[in-house]
């Protein structure tokens, strides 16, 4: 089954990724995982780190000849900025003179890092916690990505509100619709935003402007929806095969992020269940169908054959250029934050990150329902439960 686990630090020689339960006979292009990095490293309202980085993934193991062959998958992904840190980060010999980041970050792993793993030095914790780390696990997520592909299933991740302001979309619109929206704002205001408005988009461009301006920062929301997915992925019969419960998990894991709903969420709370719940019609050519799609595509911990639709709140960034109180560990004297260079607004990269992380899990349920090992197995098995959808269907 699929899996995968990262190293690396933000500022250390790179970052690592070894993924394990890949099938073979996937194919594959450096493409295909370099222009997530680079994706992932654009955004209005990102630091001058990403200026510095140009990633690329450099395959370790486990493809061969443009296919993966069944072996782990391992993915080195050197950090540039890297030959600036070399003495800061070296393996055995502390430099002389070297300040330590005694002052936690309000909103970072700092100060409860530093308890957890007995640091006073903040950087301990703080290399490790960083959001570089995305750069390893978008690779994991970017393999996904294509595995799904294999199943003509396309997941897209956007940004559907910064600062308040809301893309104004239609909600059943399919991926590809969604897709181009995001495309014609970004040409529109000339600045990567993953928003697909552009009527408002320069709202959300004149927000992060302003954060920027007051030294502040932005979270927002961002959405991921899919292609319809075949019925029935996931599980009901046990609390961790819920595929709505394991995509939580899978989002909440992305720093910053501080909520996930699925579908109409929230909104259930306070309506009726006649109002909300898709009700089921069934015809000869289309089988059974919703004209509804508040689950936003998962009843009972499985899919149900609608597109997926899930959203994730991130908090503002926490590193804040006008600094907050803190306290010095050393010496218990309150303080404010020291600025290191930092994003003001990641929703954008998030969004990305977030599609793949949605990816890698949808490729896990398929792996469980259609089998591993090799692809073109794993596809057959896929052609007889169609075979079977259809027949079930009527
Ligand atoms: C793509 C991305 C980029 C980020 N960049 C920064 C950054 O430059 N500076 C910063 O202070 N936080 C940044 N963050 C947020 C922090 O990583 C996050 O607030 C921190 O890890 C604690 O999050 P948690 O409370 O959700 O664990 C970024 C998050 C993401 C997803």
């Amino acid at each position: 089954m699929l899996r995968f686990l990262t190293a690396g630090e933000s500022h250390g020689k790179g970052l690592v990724v070894i993924i394990d339960g890949v099938p073979s006979n996937i194919p594959l292009k450096q493409e295909d995982f370099d222009s997530y990095l680079a994706e992932r490293q654009k955004g209005y309202g990102r630091g001058g780190r990403q200026k510095i980085e140009t990633d690329r993934a450099e395959i370790i193991s486990g493809i061969r000849f443009g296919k993966t062959t069944g072996a782990p998958v391992s993915v080195f992904i050197k950090n540039r900025d890297f030959e600036n840190w070399a003495a800061k980060m070296d393996a055995w010999q502390r430099p002389a003179g070297l300040e330590e980041l005694n002052i936690p970050r309000p909103g970072h792993a700092d100060l409860s890092g530093g308890i957890r793993y007995n640091h006073k030095d903040f950087r301990n914790v703080l290399e490790r916690a960083s959001a570089r780390e995305t750069a390893a696990r978008i690779t994991a997520g970017a393999l996904a990505v294509k595995f799904l592909k294999m199943f003509d299933v396309e997941v897209f991740g956007f940004v559907d509100a910064i600062a308040g302001v809301a893309a104004q979309y239609s909600k059943d619109a399919p991926v590809k619709e969604i897709k181009k929206l995001a495309a014609q704002a970004d040409a529109a205001s000339q600045a990567c935003l993953r928003f697909p408005d552009k009527n408002s988009v320069s709202n959300v461009k004149a927000a992060i402007d302003m954060a920027v301006k007051e030294g502040d920062t932005l979270g927002g929301v961002l959405k991921i929806i899919t292609s319809e997915l075949p019925p029935g992925l996931g599980d009901y019969t046990q609390w961790d095969k819920k595929l709505d419960a394991r995509l939580a998990m899978a989002l909440m894991s992305l720093q910053a992020v501080k909520g996930v709903e699925i579908g109409a969420g929230f909104a259930y709370a306070s309506a009726t269940g006649s109002a909300m719940h898709d009700e089921i019609f069934h015809s000869a050519k289309a089988g059974y169908y919703r004209k509804t799609n508040n689950s936003g595509g998962i009843e009972g911990g499985m899919t149900n054959g609608n597109q997926l639709e899930i959203k994730a709140a991130l908090k503002p960034i926490s590193t804040v250029l006008k600094g907050l109180k803190s306290v010095n560990v050393k010496n218990k004297k309150a303080v404010k934050t020291v600025y290191e260079r930092s994003d003001v607004c990641a929703v954008p990269a998030a969004s990305l990150i977030a599609e793949t992380i949605v990816a890698f899990e949808l490729a896990k349920a398929f792996q469980e329902k259609f089998g591993s090992g090799d692809m073109d197995y794993i596809l057959s098995n896929y052609e007889n439960y169609r075979k079977y959808l259809k027949k079930y269907r009527g």
